[in-house]
C-alpha cells in the first residue's frame, strides 16, 4: 500500500500525484517506468512513468492523464488515500552520456517522462535544447521545471495560444538543419508525434531515442502485450525498452496494435463515467 501525499491537477485531464514509495524513489532512473494497480488484486495494471522523485522523503511523483477507467478512478483519489500496489522501477534506464548537444522533444503528457531525461542529460554535461508541445496553452505542463534545466526551451502549441503556432517537428527540423547539428535527440509523446520526429531527424542523420508507450499488462516480458517491431525484430517494450532507436521502430505496426482495444476501452471509459457519476 502506498499513501498518496499530494495531488495537483495540471490541466483538464492531467494530474500530478506524489505517493510514498521509498524503495522506488531510491532506485529509479531516468527512462524507467512503474506499474500501478489502484485498488485490488484484480484491478487493472497501468504503466506510468515517474516524473520526479524525492529520495530524502521517499516519494515518487507520477503524472497521468485520466483517459481510461482506471486513470479516472486514480484521479478521484485524494491525499491520505492509498494506492494498492506499485511495481518498479521497470524497464531499462535511458542511455545517458556526454553526447554534446541533445535535443529533447516532449508532446502532451510525454513532457513528464521527458523531464528526468532532461535533468540527467544536463547533469552529464550536455547542452540540452528542449521542445515541448501541446494542442493548446491549457494542456502545456512542466514549463517551470524545464526552464530550470534546459539551455533553450521552445514551446509550441497547435493553436498558437502559447509559444509558436507549430508542431514540434518544426523547431526540431530547424535544430537539425543548424550547424553544428545535434549529436543526439530524444522524443516522448503520442506515437504519431514520435513517428514524425524520427522521420525529421533521419533526414539529417541525427540519432533519436523514442520511449514507447504501448499497452502493457505484466510489465515483465511474459504476456506479449507490449510487443513491437524494431529493426525487423520483435521486441518487448517492458523488458527490451521502453526506449528504442526511433529510426528502427515500425510505428505503423505499433499504432495498429494500440488501436485494437479502442472499442473496448471506449466502452469501459463510458461505463466508468456512468459509475462514477461523471456523465450528467
Ligand atoms: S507487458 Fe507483458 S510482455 Fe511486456
Amino acid at each position: 500500500m502506498n499513501k498518496i501525499v499530494s495531488k495537483k491537477q495540471l490541466s483538464a485531464d492531467v494530474y500530478e500525484m506524489t505517493v510514498e514509495a521509498p524503495l522506488i524513489a531510491g532506485a529509479r532512473k531516468a527512462g524507467q517506468f512503474i506499474i500501478v494497480q489502484i485498488d485490488s488484486d484484480w484491478g487493472e495494471r497501468i504503466p506510468l512513468t515517474t516524473a520526479d522523485a524525492d529520495t530524502a522523503v521517499g516519494t515518487i511523483t507520477m503524472v497521468f492523464q485520466a483517459v481510461g477507467a482506471t486513470t479516472h478512478k486514480l484521479a478521484l483519489k485524494e491525499p491520505g488515500d492509498h494506492v494498492e500496489n506499485i511495481l518498479g522501477p521497470l524497464g531499462n534506464p535511458t542511455h545517458i552520456e556526454k553526447f554534446g548537444t541533445v535535443v529533447c522533444v516532449g508532446g502532451g503528457i510525454g513532457v513528464a517522462p521527458l523531464f528526468p531525461i532532461v535533468q540527467a542529460m544536463k547533469k552529464a554535461g550536455n547542452t540540452v535544447k528542449v521542445i515541448t508541445g501541446a494542442r493548446t496553452k491549457e494542456l502545456l505542463i512542466f514549463e517551470d521545471r524545464m526552464r530550470r534545466f534546459a539551455d533553450e526551451l521552445v514551446i509550441v502549441t497547435d493553436d498558437g495560444s502559447c509559444g509558436r503556432k507549430a508542431l514540434v517537428t518544426e523547431p526540431l527540423k530547424e535544430y537539425c538543419a543548424g550547424k553544428p547539428k545535434p549529436d543526439m535527440s530524444v522524443a516522448i509523446g503520442p506515437p504519431v508525434m514520435m513517428k514524425f520526429c524520427a522521420a525529421t531527424t533521419k533526414e539529417f542523420d541525427v540519432p533519436i531515442m523514442v520511449s514507447l508507450n504501448t499497452i502493457m499488462i505484466d510489465g515483465t516480458g511474459m504476456c506479449g502485450g507490449c510487443r513491437v517491431t524494431v529493426g525487423g525484430e520483435t521486441k518487448f517494450v517492458c523488458v527490451d525498452g521502453p526506449e528504442f532507436d526511433g529510426h528502427a521502430v515500425d510505428f505503423e505496426n505499433m499504432m495498429l496494435r494500440m488501436r485494437s482495444y479502442k472499442e473496448k476501452e471506449d466502452e469501459d471509459h463510458h461505463k466508468c463515467h456512468v459509475d462514477l457519476g461523471l456523465d450528467n
